[in-house]
């Protein structure tokens, strides 16, 4: 088996991935947690709009895109969501069955049975189209986006999905009031969003550690210096290989 149980700090389950060497979610922050207050909570915060397109990068276990609908409930600004999200690995799919989820998740479980069987979804507010393939190539084929929930493993395991080319395309998806949240705070993830015409802000939410949140707009965060961090950093950000011929 490709992976093992692991359970996070609040006590939701997650999976640690043998092929990645890294887990599916923060065990320190805890999984629901994780999701709810780095990206569903301040994605909503910043964009005042009621209908949102919203993109997963990726899938996984689901417990984002779960998150979305649970907190898409408890507001009263956005009514409805369409959530696009890509998944490479559907041998993961099909071992969630045994998964222990989040207690406030329970309620949309029959909705991932849906996912994983049908691959959409579609309520009178809720529309989802998960993608079996890679998300390099998806990203590619999107339209208009309002929201990015940049959460790939870490940078230094799923590089693809963190350079200059990847954010090239989700910047030509992203509205002008669009953000991208993402719990990496990594000098060169940060380098290659300011690299795309991006603003690049740090956020401390309530009850997990700091994270970065990217958007074409001014937003009441702190920003980053990013030319300073240019002109100090060794940093570089991360970009596509180019195959030798
Ligand atoms: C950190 S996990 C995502 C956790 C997920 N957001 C959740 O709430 O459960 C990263 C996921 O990205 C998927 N992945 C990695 N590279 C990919 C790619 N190029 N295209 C699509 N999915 C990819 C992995 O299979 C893994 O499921």
């Amino acid at each position: 088996m490709k992976y093992e149980k692991r359970v996070s700090a609040d006590g939701s389950e997650t999976l640690y991935s043998k092929e990645y060497g890294e887990c599916y979610h923060s065990v320190k922050d805890g999984a629901f947690r994780e999701a709810l207050y780095k990206h569903v909570k301040p994605a909503f915060s910043f964009i005042k709009k009621p209908h949102l397109r919203i993109l997963d990068i990726c899938f996984g276990l689901g417990i984002n895109t779960l998150t979305t609908l649970y907190y898409l409930e408890r507001q009263s600004q956005v009514k409805s969501v369409e959530i696009f999200t890509p998944e490479l690995d559907e041998q993961l799919l099909a071992s969630l069955k045994g998964l222990r989820y989040p207690p406030q998740l329970e309620k949309y479980l029959p909705i991932l049975d849906r996912l994983i069987k049908d691959k959409v979804f579609k309520s009178d507010n809720v529309n989802i189209e998960l993608f079996i393939g890679d998300a390099r190539e998806y990203v590619k084929g999107l339209k208009v986006i309002d929201v990015v929930y940049q959460d790939a493993f870490s940078p230094k395991k799923n590089p693809e999905l963190w350079t200059v080319e990847y954010f090239e395309d989700i910047a030509k998806i992203l509205t002008h009031e669009g953000v991208i949240t993402t719990y990496s705070v990594a000098t060169p993830v940060r380098l290659a969003l300011y690299e795309v015409g991006l603003r690049v802000y740090e956020m401390q939410p309530e009850h997990v550690r700091k994270i970065t949140i990217a958007s074409k707009k001014e937003l009441p965060l702190k920003e980053i210096d990013m030319q300073k961090k240019k002109q100090l950093a060794t940093a570089k950000p991360l970009r596509d290989k180019v195959e030798k011929i």
